[in-house]
């Protein structure tokens, strides 16, 4: 036994030293330290056979031979692994270097504040619906009670794409769309991208609205006010300021816009607010009679209200930011902060 034990450590030690990569490391450790089948371990199996007063140098023997060859093992696995991490450049690729990460993308931030909103809305019994960017100037001006060359169409500096085909200026559409094709009671919200030929620091050409009705019996400018502010409470913290302000649109009646405190400077006046300490985030109103008239609907039976918010208005507002035009200039440094 004891010549079979110097045998078999001669073997593994040379071949140990023709290991020259990784892939050779398991098949050695299986062929001399494997617990089945492993000569080693066969060797040592021998032992219970040898005469009593021999076992013990014997064993000690094959314990020195195993501790010997497992350790060689080990020691060569690690000059294997160092190799591998600090070995010299292969063509252009220098495998000292660290990686590099894959920046991780995101939601735009303009996204995250729509689909929050949304989702408050949802909690409020909300469908959502979504139309066309591209529309006809029925649905975005007729149907609302803006007939041609009615001066209320100069509200917006419309795109057109031809004479009756415009980018829809508003998600209003939405209303006459959806209040066409079902019968009350509806509650729906609208988002969707708006486009305008406008651009300042509260402006941009493209920005998005989320459009919200409901229609039923018996609605008032009650339940507009109890909505909004409900929303406004969920979206803001429950001391924001709000005002609601007298307006004008064609298709509501009466009507009003919401102005909220303005965050940036505290209500106390600023270049984004204008000097006023108030921004502008939604216009809005009961739906008016002639759009229940024109959709079908009898105006003495249903009564309903209507909004519409400026996403980008609301996500400045948020998170501080004191120029719109910021969320559309495709600066990674600005929006990898959201
Ligand atoms: C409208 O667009 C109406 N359709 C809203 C409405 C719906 C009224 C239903 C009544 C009933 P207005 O033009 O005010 O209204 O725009 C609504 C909001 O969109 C504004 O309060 C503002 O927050 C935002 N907004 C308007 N123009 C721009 C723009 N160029 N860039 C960014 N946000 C804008």
């Amino acid at each position: 036994m004891e010549s079979e034990l110097n045998r078999l450590r001669e073997e593994a030690l040379s071949a140990l030293a023709e290991i020259t990569d990784s892939t050779g490391l398991e098949p050695f450790r299986v062929r001399y330290l494997g617990r089945k089948g492993g000569s080693l371990t066969t060797v040592m199996r021998k032992l219970a056979e040898v005469p009593k007063e021999e076992r013990p140098r014997l064993g000690a023997l094959a314990n020195s031979v195993k501790k010997e060859i497992t350790s060689l093992f080990e020691k060569k696995k690690q000059e294997l692994a160092d190799a591998r991490d600090a070995g010299p450049a292969v063509g252009n690729l220098d495998r000292s270097l660290p990686g590099r990460y894959l920046p991780v993308g995101k939601l735009h931030p303009v996204t995250q504040v729509m689909e929050e909103i949304c989702s408050i809305f949802e909690g409020l019994g909300f469908a959502i619906a979504e139309g066309p960017d591209v529309e006809t100037d029925h649905y975005n001006f007729e149907a609302l009670n803006i007939p041609k060359h009615h001066p209320a169409r100069d509200m917006h500096d419309t795109f057109y794409v031809s004479d009756s085909i415009l980018l829809r200026t508003h998600t209003s559409p939405m209303q006459a769309r959806i209040m066409e094709n079902q019968e009350p009671p509806l509650r729906y919200i609208a988002p969707g991208k708006v486009y305008r030929c406008d651009s300042d620091i509260t402006h941009t050409p493209m920005f998005v609205q989320v459009e919200g009705f409901l229609v039923d019996r018996q609605v008032s400018f009650a339940d507009l006010k109890g909505v909004l502010t409900s929303f406004l409470r969920r979206m803001f913290s429950k001391d924001l300021a709000v005002r609601f302000r007298p307006s004008f649109f064609p298709f509501t009646e009466p009507s009003a816009e919401v102005d909220i405190g303005c965050v940036i400077c505290g209500g106390k006046g600023c270049r984004v607010c204008k000097r006023t300490g108030w921004i502008e985030i939604l216009g809005s109103g009961l739906i008016d009679p002639e759009v229940m008239k024109m959709v079908g609907y009898d105006p003495d039976e249903y009564s309903g209200f209507a909004f519409g918010l400026g996403v980008e208005r609301i996500a400045m507002l948020k998170y501080g930011i004191d120029d719109i035009r910021l969320y559309y200039e495709n600066d990674l440094r600005f929006l990898s902060q959201f």
